[in-house]
């Protein structure tokens, strides 16, 4: 029986009231006589303290507070992808066409369309035995993705007596019908989930395989892998949303969730507007046929902005479930945070470090828990991923503020974006000294057996001078350039070459926006042959101003943009005209010599 209490106290999104006892936590609950939607987020004997998805303006003690005996949860099926949501999965595009630009309050619209007949394909048979996550058909859900229809995962399994025709259904159609012990259950094209409560998988896997961005920094130098976790914290201004969406249209993952707590009230709108024009590199055709949209703009209640993350990444788990390779991008965790301080506060919960509330880290670390590459429960065998990554946005760039640091606790792919190099342009900002990975062990063999066996020794010869130009920068800004010896001045030229032709990658290049696996290592292999050329033919006697003066070195570093991905192959041809041009500098020089 639902609990009916009745409202005691209103503080913005927070409602605290009584008479609730029964009630549970994280059960939702209508408030007041329009029925906004709210979370119950503590309980104390029959007080319960619930944090409101709906602007509470007007609602006053004394309304009743309805309990629905049920967590908040998702409409899990076909209809998910290309849709814009808020953070408790009303779709706003569709509210916008139905109702009008504004999200009324108490407004409830489904989360998938009911209406919509979609294409089911049975993939099981009358009398088979089934579990959960067994796959019993499919819907083509969008061009790109096939939404498998599974037995929901807290389903007791069963006999099939009955499995529907390949037809036209909607999501509440019955599709199928278990047995077991005389008690039958129904399976539908959606099914629901909590978005508290991960959905069980059968075992984890190692996270071997890396996400391809086609970002050269990440792949090569900080690469990150499927299932894995990463967080990109910068300053304002630094390229984290830039970045962001680079990973949403180039990544190599199957279906997309974007995230955006947008920093400026008009960048949630921009990202609104933006998407539905890109277009997926791999096929061709729209991106928002593998993206699905969760915004939280300024205006939306701070406790929606809370719930967002939870809501995306249970979606993302429903994706990962059919076998896929899911990213989730959250743009940014720093707003996701500043709601759960302002809840907290209005709550008047003691607050930890810098007001926010002593169960930050214990958010961050259950969000980032839900990263994982795992091998599904259910037939056909399946291994699906997701990937999460999150801005974060530290005031003033200060990388010691609590969601930075505790972010770092539970993430293992750091890209540290660097106020000074996005003042000097060099675009992405990826500082790569104070970067890491804690994947690179982990995604070596892919690299070694699948793109070159040179991989691991390449970008470890090419780190190591960008490595040693960080220290001796620090001596010539001590002594001045001329203080160093010759071979560390044609360190210093190399580690620039590797700068500006390897770090440095603008997301407005047509050709360079996206690198290719094979063309990132070719020209990884290039800069360090330079390298390797270059010190021989010093050690030989031919002056460092002769090596200055070769025209490769213009090529060298004009050759990410200059040739395509589908012609690496002239990168090969490349590096044997600079074999050649070594050869013959050296010729020249050691013969002017004697
Ligand atoms: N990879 C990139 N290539 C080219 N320009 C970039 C890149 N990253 C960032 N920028 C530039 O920096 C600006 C700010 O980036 P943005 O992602 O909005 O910063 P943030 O989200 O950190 O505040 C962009 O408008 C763009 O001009
Ligand atoms: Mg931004």
């Amino acid at each position: 029986m639902a609990v009916k209490g009745k409202i005691i106290w209103v503080a913005g999104p927070a409602v605290k009231a009584d008479g609730m006892l029964g009630a549970k936590m994280y059960e939702t609950v209508y408030v007041g006589e329009e029925r906004l939607i709210g979370e119950i987020i503590r309980l104390t004997g029959d007080t319960a303290f619930i944090q409101v998805y709906e602007n509470t303006s007007g609602l006053s003690v004394g309304e009743p507070v309805y309990g629905t005996g049920q967590p908040l949860s998702v409409m899990l099926g076909p209809g998910i992808i290309g849709s814009v949501y808020d953070g408790v999965q009303r779709p706003l595009d569709r509210i916008a066409s139905t109702i009008g630009p504004f999200v009324k309050r108490g407004v409830q619209v489904p989360p998938l369309p009911l209406e919509k007949r979609w294409r089911f394909r049975p993939l099981a048979r009358k009398g088979e035995s089934v579990g959960p996550g067994d796959v019993i058909g499919a819907v083509q859900e969008t061009p790109l993705v096939e939404c498998k229809i599974m037995v929901p995962p807290d389903s007791k399994g069963g006999e099939l007596v009955y499995v529907a025709e390949e037809g036209e259904y909607t999501v509440e159609d019955t599709v199928a019908v278990l047995s077991k012990g005389g008690a039958s259950e129904e399976v539908k094209l959606y099914h629901r989930w909590p978005v508290r409560t991960p959905r069980p998988f059968k075992r984890r896997l190692n996270p071997e395989v890396p996400l391809i961005t086609g970002q050269r920094v990440i792949d090569t130098f900080f690469p990150i892998a499927k299932g894995g976790t990463g967080c990109i914290p910068g300053a304002f201004g630094t390229g984290k949303t830039v970045m962001l969406h680079n990973l949403a249209k180039w990544s190599d993952a199957k279906v997309i969730f974007h995230v955006g707590c947008g920093e400026r009230g008009n960048e949630e709108a921009e990202v609104l507007t933006k998407f539905p024009e890109l277009t997926d590199p791999y096929s061709g055709r729209p991106l928002m046929e593998r993206t699905t949209l969760i915004a939280n703009t300024s205006n939306m209640p701070v406790a929606a902005r809370e719930a967002s993350i939870y809501t995306g990444v249970t979606m993302a788990e429903f994706y990962r479930d059919m076998g896929y390779d899911v990213l989730l991008v959250a743009d940014s965790t720093s707003r996701w945070a500043e709601a759960l301080r302002e809840i907290s506060g209005r709550l008047e919960e003691m607050p930890a470090e810098e007001g926010y509330p002593s169960y930050l880290a214990s958010r961050l670390a259950e969000f980032y828990e839900r990263a994982g590459r795992v091998e599904t429960f259910g037939r056909p065998e399946r291994v699906g991923s997701v990937t999460l990554i999150g801005a974060v946005s530290p005031p003033g760039g200060d990388f010691t503020e609590p969601v930075t640091t505790h972010t770092m606790r539970f993430i293992r792919t750091f890209w540290a974006l660097d106020p000074n190099l996005a003042y000097s342009r060099h675009y992405p900002a990826i500082n790569w000294i104070t970067s890491y990975s804690g994947y690179v062990e982990t995604v070596r063999v892919y690299w070694e057996s699948q793109v070159s066996k040179e991989w691991s020794e390449l970008r470890s010869y090419v780190y190591s001078i960008l490595q040693r130009e960080d220290e001796l920068l620090e001596i010539v800004r001590l002594l001045g350039p001329e203080a160093l010896p010759d071979e560390e001045k044609l360190l210093l030229d190399v580690a620039r070459m590797v700068r500006e032709g390897f770090l440095q990658q603008s997301a407005y290049d047509e050709v360079d926006a996206y690198c290719d696996v094979r063309k990132q290592v070719k020209l990884l292999k290039l800069f360090a042959e330079f390298h390797r050329l270059a010190m021989d033919a010093l050690k030989r006697g031919v002056p460092l101003k002769s090596i200055r003066g070769m025209p490769i070195i213009f090529r060298l570093i004009r050759a990410k943009s200059e040739v395509r991905n589908e012609e690496a192959e002239k990168l090969d041809l490349m590096l044997e005209s600079m074999r050649s041009d070594f050869e013959r500098l050296m010729a020249e020089e050691v013969v002017t010599a004697r």
